[in-house]
């Protein structure tokens, strides 16, 4: 399943050799940074650098870090150290490290000093000034760079893609609701909406270059346009939805305080938006969820679920959930359970509460010990499991839409891809399918997915 806030592994992969040489980039995190990346990658090669394959092959190394957890910030410093060799290896490497943890000064600074040999540092914000600053490693001086306000939102940077048949569109950056555990609104600003017609126009030039699917971006899409005089998000999936040769939109995240009933309405009349809400509901308790400064209730959360599913019969709901946040008893976590049970999620990613400096939760009282912690995670992933495999058990036998990413040639050709709600489903096929809309029956429940066969020629 495409993940949500996993460390990924640089998709830049094809070597073409140029002139000046070539950039390997390692991206943490959630889809912001993996769309930033495309950015770097898009300035890197107007700079006349092509991607390598392989770290090892790259003369410009870049790590895009991110600090919502404990474990991410981990993994940075960790793969940071391990390039010291290759740096002696080859003095004339460059090496940078950005993205939201470098956003954080305190910790820029002390990356800084502890790993002489990284080049160039630089916080989220200044992006745009990447080639400015690989031009100056390559004249031997090191940078370290924080610019703590906004900057202006640059519409206009080229990028190269990664996605094979989905694309990532910003619609709004930062976020403004400040949940008590998040560090994002820190290290990403404030929110700020994009023009409309931007983003218009960049799913126009997607879709003229081959992309049939998109995701809209944003921390929380929903908010879309509160900052602008005539826009919300539902007038924005409208406009989108007009775009000719469109066939499907994703969004990602919706944060349920926001999440209106024209959203809805436009979700269940406009026949390209996909069927998939990512509502993140990060507890059951509403003594939590008010810590949490979440701004809605257990009853209002159920509330939007019954809508969505009234609105739409095939609607998925994914979310994301945090197990001992600060205070969080036996009877708070119980609710949890509850209210997993009682929505029956597609999926979920599930966390441990993770204290990250500067945020209000991290000095709140009553911090959940790690073993209750781990052991709550426990209890919750079971459930979920059992509560996926339900979720997958009421497709076989009902056909599917599948959107081919890509073919597993491994063994018998296997082709994968998802479904409208974000159902997982794969069958035997060839790679000419990728990027086609099969026609699937779905016979087989598999842990996180279906598995079956296609049904037709291709729509
Ligand atoms: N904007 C999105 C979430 C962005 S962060 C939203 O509001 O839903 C992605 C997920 O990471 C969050 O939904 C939350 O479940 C988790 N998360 C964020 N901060 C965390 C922390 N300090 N400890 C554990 N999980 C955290
Ligand atoms: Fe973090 Fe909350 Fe903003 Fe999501 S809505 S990014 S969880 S502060
Ligand atoms: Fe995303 Fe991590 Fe930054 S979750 S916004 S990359 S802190």
């Amino acid at each position: 399943m495409e993940n949500y806030n996993m460390e990924r592994k640089s998709p830049f992969s094809e070597v073409k050799m140029s002139e000046r040489g070539a950039y390997y980039i390692e991206t943490f995190g959630c889809q912001m940074n993996v769309r930033d990346s495309e950015t770097a990658a898009g300035l890197l090669e107007t700079l006349g650098f092509s991607s390598a394959s392989e770290k090892e092959n790259a003369d410009v190394i870049l790590f895009n870090t991110c600090c919502v957890r404990d474990h991410a910030e981990k993994r940075v410093f960790g793969n940071i150290g391990a390039m010291k060799e290759l740096k002696d290896a080859k003095p004339n490497l460059i090496l940078g490290v950005f993205g939201c943890m470098m956003q954080q000064p305190e910790v820029a600074q002390k990356l800084y000093k502890r790993f002489p040999f990284v080049d160039i540092v630089f916080g989220t914000n200044l992006l745009s000034r990447l080639p400015a600053f690989v031009e100056s490693a390559e004249h031997g001086s090191r940078t370290l760079a924080i610019e703590e306000n906004n900057i202006q939102i640059e519409d206009d940077l080229p990028s190269i893609r990664t996605g094979m048949i989905n694309a990532f569109v910003n619609i709004n950056y930062g976020c403004d609701n400040f949940c008590t555990y998040c560090i994002v609104p820190y290290v990403r600003g404030r929110e700020r909406s994009r023009d409309p017609k931007a983003i218009v126009e960049e799913v126009k030039k997607l879709v003229a270059e081959g992309y049939s699917e998109i995701t809209l971006l944003g921390q929380n899409v929903n908010s879309y346009g509160k900052d602008l005089s005539d826009a919300t998000f539902a007038k924005l999936l409208q406009l989108v939805s007009g775009v000719e040769g469109l066939k499907r939109i994703r969004f990602m995240t919706s944060h349920p305080k926001d999440l209106s009933d024209e959203m809805i309405e436009a979700m269940a009349t406009l026949p390209n938006v996909c069927h998939h809400v990512h509502l993140p509901m990060q507890s059951g308790s509403n003594e939590i969820l008010s810590r949490m400064n979440r701004k809605y209730t257990r009853e209002r959360y159920l509330e939007i679920v019954r809508k969505l599913r009234n609105a739409m019969d095939d609607v998925e709901i994914t979310t994301d959930i945090i197990v001992g946040f600060p205070g969080e008893t036996e009877e708070d976590f119980s609710q949890t359970l509850d209210l997993v049970d009682q929505v029956g999620f597609a999926s979920a990613f599930t966390f441990k509460y993770s204290p990250r400096m500067g945020t209000r939760a991290a000095t709140m009282e009553d911090q959940v010990s790690e073993a209750t912690k781990r052991e709550r995670l426990h209890r919750l992933n079971e459930l979920q499991e059992k509560k996926s495999r339900e979720n997958n058990e009421k497709y076989v036998d009902r056909v599917g839409i599948v959107h081919v990413e890509d073919c597993d040639m491994r063994g018998d050709p296997v082709c994968y891809g998802k479904c409208s709600n974000f159902k997982m489903v794969y069958f035997a096929g060839s790679p000419d399918l990728i990027g086609q809309y099969i026609p699937v029956r779905m016979e087989k429940v598999r842990k996180n997915s279906l598995y079956g066969t296609q049904e037709d020629q291709p729509l």
